[in-house]
């Protein structure tokens, strides 16, 4: 299809856990970025509650997290005058055209992706067909607006192509009704890891806390947590290959601080990892501090949140109305 007018930018985050410095380096914060560029353009960020009970919640746990990812994206910088932030669920077309792409996606398609394999490996016998199915969902998300990017970290990249594959597939068997989206990803920020294993990425659900720095965490945690961060043998402060966890660190640092990773690894040549680590942790603090500060501000006034959540829900449901009655048609569909 051809792309006119606006570009349209989506993404999403569960409310399935605690948003960490992933969530935010690898996503919001290239979100932040996006809305900030002058060109034409309009921004949908999705709170994805039907993404999360792939994996059991409990109800009033999940009921707060929502609230809570939706408050973060604005104490971050999502700016609702220029952006649009709505609850998955709450428009049902998400659910309606993920059916539509479950019956259109061969399972091989399915089998390949690499974070299925991952998560059912920890779930088990647990393991839901919503777990199997996922990406026909994130699918649904991105396809219902005419999305032209994608931004995301790096694990999603294959969600975003497997999108492509079940477009066109649609647009071969019913004509062109889907745009194909194209991965927005910031290499060097897209796989933030772990800080107690290097070789692990950042994640909501890793049984070591210690390894994961969450957006409203306490100043005092985050500073041990930094301290206690792993190291690798030696002492320079490089960027290196075989330097999993300073690099990790730097990659950090770099991000947080807006400077190239050489002239922070210059300005620490002659320092030791103590010195790095102490001014790790400072930096951290002054930049998720004022995060928090707003977050609590904007928790405080349910009425704002509940406002850019109502506006953001009528702006998708306008949307995507269109497009599944444009579906329904294409595909013979009931009486339209
Ligand atoms: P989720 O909730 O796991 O993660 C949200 C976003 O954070 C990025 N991310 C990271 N980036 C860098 N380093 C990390 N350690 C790290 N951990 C997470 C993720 O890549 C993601 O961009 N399926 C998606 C949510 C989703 C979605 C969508 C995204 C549903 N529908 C449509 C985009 C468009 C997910 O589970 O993200």
């Amino acid at each position: 299809m051809e792309n006119k007018g606006k570009k349209i930018i989506f993404s999403g985050i569960q409310p399935s856990g605690n948003l960490h410095l992933g969530n935010y380096i690898g996503a919001i914060n290239q979100w932040v970025v996006m809305q900030e560029e002058s060109s034409e353009k309009e921004l949908i960020f999705c709170v994805v509650d039907l993404h999360a009970i792939t994996v059991y919640q409990s109800s009033a746990v999940l009921k707060e997290k929502i609230l809570e990812v939706a408050a973060l994206y604005l104490a971050c910088g999502i700016d609702p005058k220029k952006s649009k932030i709505f609850v998955q669920s709450e428009n049902p077309d998400h659910s309606y055209l993920a059916w539509i792409f479950d019956c259109l996606t061969p399972m091989g398609w399915m089998n390949r992706m690499t974070q299925f394999k991952d998560k059912s490996a920890k779930q088990k016998e647990s393991t839901s067909v919503g777990l199997f199915n996922y990406p026909a969902l994130m699918a649904a998300d991105i396809l219902l607006y005419d999305t032209d990017y994608v931004p995301v970290g790096e694990d999603q990249t294959q969600h975003v192509e497997l999108t492509c594959d079940i477009a066109a597939r649609f647009n071969r068997l019913y004509g062109e009704n889907f745009k194909l989206p194209k991965t927005i990803i910031d290499r060097k920020a897209a796989r933030i890891m772990s800080l107690q294993n290097p070789l692990t990425k950042m994640s909501k659900s890793d049984e070591n806390q210690d390894g994961v720095i969450n957006l409203l965490d306490a100043k005092d945690d985050i500073a041990k947590k930094i301290k206690k961060a792993v190291t690798d043998s030696g002492r320079e402060i490089v960027y290196e290959q075989d330097k999993p966890a300073i690099s990790n660190l730097l990659v950090i640092y770099s991000k947080l601080s807006g400077r190239e990773i050489n002239s922070i690894e210059e300005e620490y040549r002659l320092k030791s990892y103590a010195d790095f680590k102490n001014d790790l942790a400072e930096l951290m603090v002054d930049v998720l501090s004022p995060v928090q500060d707003k977050y609590r501000e904007i928790r405080q006034d349910a009425g704002y949140l509940g406002k850019v959540l109502d506006e953001g829900r009528e702006f998708a449901v306008k949307k995507s109305s269109v497009k599944v009655a444009n579906v329904r048609r294409a595909m013979g569909l009931g009486r339209i």
